[in-house]
């Protein structure tokens, strides 16, 4: 697929659109090695792009650690609410991307967005076991009685019988923050076993994917590319199923 030039060296130099037009005009960029100009089409692996002499490699896929924030739908487009695609600056939006898997609107945290349709499906495919990790505040105190229905696989209010999830205290005060880590991704899951369990969620944050923290650097609403070591240690966690 063509592209246009400009967009082509803010994705590949990770320049702004501004900044890919000074360097236009400051004849720093060339195409097939002649100076370059503003709106060229390009085709990734036909023409070859350069900026001050050297190649700028094209990357397939894009991957993206979104920290996203509260009041933010994981679609890729609504006509009402705020999408964290919406949130993806200029230089990292390209056509196909897309949040592989999905929190609600008032979680927090560890989104992935990628325009890998192939890897979104190894990480979300329940045979693969991917862990997600999350942080939650329960209503009232954590008990003996809920640790072992997480522990054991908590029947919800429908019937569904859920993996069992690892939970862990990290501190109790009126409430409860407990660590929870998930194998399987079920709508409203962690809201509805707290729910299965007589509590419910005040705060929820995803904090990991596999092995993969949340960059604490990211502030809400800020994204990161993910780099390719980071992306074996999402799935390197991936188990199988027999
Ligand atoms: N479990 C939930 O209930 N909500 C999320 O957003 C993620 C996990």
């Amino acid at each position: 697929m063509e592209l246009r030039l400009e967009k082509y060296c803010a994705q590949a130099a990770k320049l702004s659109r501004s900044q890919v037009k000074d360097a236009l005009r400051r004849k720093r960029i060339t195409l097939n090695g002649r100076p370059a100009k503003g709106g060229e089409k390009i085709l990734p692996g036909r023409d070859v792009v350069c900026l001050d002499g050297e190649a700028l490699a094209w990357q397939q896929h894009l991957y993206l650690m979104l920290n996203k924030p509260k009041g933010v739908v994981s679609a890729t487009r609504d006509s009402r609410e705020k999408t964290v695609l919406d949130l993806v600056p200029e230089s990292f939006q390209r056509p196909g991307l897309f949040p592989a898997g999905r929190l609600d609107k008032d979680t927090t945290g560890f989104v992935l967005l990628t325009d890998d349709g192939d890897f979104a499906h190894r990480m979300l495919s329940p045979k693969h076991h991917i862990e997600k990790t999350y942080q939650a505040l329960l209503a009232g105190q954590f008990t003996a009685e809920m640790k072992r229905r997480f522990e054991s696989g908590c029947v919800l209010k429908d019937g569904y019988q859920c993996l069992p999830a690892a939970i862990r205290l990290l501190e109790q005060g009126e409430n409860a923050w407990v660590e929870i880590v998930l194998r399987e991704g079920k709508y409203h899951q962690i809201r509805r076993m707290a729910a299965a369990c007589g509590s419910r969620v005040l705060e929820l944050k995803r904090i990991r994917l596999g092995k993969l923290n949340l960059d604490p650097d990211l502030k809400p609403g800020e994204c990161r590319e993910i780099l390719h070591k980071e992306l074996q240690e999402i799935l390197t966690t991936s188990t199988p199923r027999a």
